[in-house]
């Protein structure tokens, strides 16, 4: 598991293993678009302000993937244990 805090209310949601991000901050009522949820269309794409996402999408090149500023969290998880969002 790894958390998740909100830059916009300093609110911290811990993700289980067997939850996404995207899943966990919809059910909190925290609305993110999304449409494949397989990480290859980009929809749910997300600001990281601080943290290191594990990036598992199709959908970001390398590059993108290593500037480790945005993420997919509907697919992608934390290689740091917290990772804080521009949400
Ligand atoms: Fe398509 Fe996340 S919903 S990449």
């Amino acid at each position: 598991a790894f958390e998740v805090k909100l830059a916009s209310s300093g609110k911290v949601y811990t993700i289980p293993a067997d939850c996404s991000v995207l899943q966990v901050l919809t059910d909190a009522g925290v609305f993110i678009p999304a449409s494949c949820e397989q990480g290859v269309c980009g929809t749910c794409l997300t600001r990281v302000l601080d943290g290191v996402p594990d990036h598992r999408d199709l959908y970001m090149d390398e590059a993108e993937q290593a500037a480790n500023d945005q993420f997919t969290p509907c697919c992608s998880r934390a290689k740091s244990t917290t990772l804080l969002l521009d949400l």
